[in-house]
């Protein structure tokens, strides 16, 4: 099987939305663990309601929390980390040795880096009356947001929307195309095996 670790900071809509296509037998992948930096996350209730097992980060210093993590998911046979609204940066230690990808709710390179997430990218894309914006999967490198994209999908802004419209319409939009890009790294381990 095809294990998928989730990084999650947050509500965890992303991370429910592989539950649900794992379930609906959409996607053929188990999710052996959910990891969070946040003891509030949302998240983490989800993955406990899915039977996911859940990791919290104790370290609060990067490097620190590079090395706990690699120790901590040696013990797991992954093929793939999703950064699922997770909030830290990834180190060294986890790039050298693991495939992780992010989702990001913009067109990047627009509207990435530190502090651009979540609700803060909608409400800059409001604010600079942008016609399009989007959501963009990419593998993850020692910067935010700055890998080599994978697909992007455009979502149009509409004049009425709200930063929270458009979230939701980029966040539908990003659920699509995580499960379609999830789908495609499966079928393509599966021919290679
Ligand atoms: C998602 O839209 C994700 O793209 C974004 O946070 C949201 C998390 O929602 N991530 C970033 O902005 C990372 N730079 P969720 O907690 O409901 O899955």
């Amino acid at each position: 099987m095809y294990n998928i670790v989730v990084f999650a900071s947050g509500n965890g809509s992303t991370l429910q939305s592989i539950i649900d296509a794992i379930s609906e037998n959409k996607l053929e992948a188990n999710i052996p663990l959910v990891v969070s930096n946040n003891p509030k996350a949302f998240a983490l209730e989800r993955a406990k309601k899915a039977n996911i097992p859940t990791y919290l980060i104790k370290e609060k210093d990067n490097e620190k929390m590079d090395a706990e993590l690699v120790q901590v998911l040696d013990k797991y046979n992954i093929d793939l980390i999703v950064l699922a609204g997770y909030l830290k940066l990834i180190g060294k230690g986890l790039l050298s040795k693991y495939t992780i990808i992010n989702t990001h709710p913009a067109l990047l390179p627009k509207y990435g880096g530190k502090g651009m997430y979540g609700m803060n990218v909608h409400r800059a894309v409001i604010a600079n009356h942008d016609d399009y914006s989007g959501v963009t999967l990419h593998y993850v490198n020692s910067e935010y947001d700055r890998g080599p994209t994978i697909m992007q999908t455009s979502v149009k802004v509409l004049p009425t929307d709200t930063p929270e419209d458009l979230a939701t319409r980029v966040q539908t939009a990003e659920k699509i195309q995580l499960v379609e890009v999830l789908k495609s790294f499966v079928q393509n381990a599966y021919n290679i095996k």
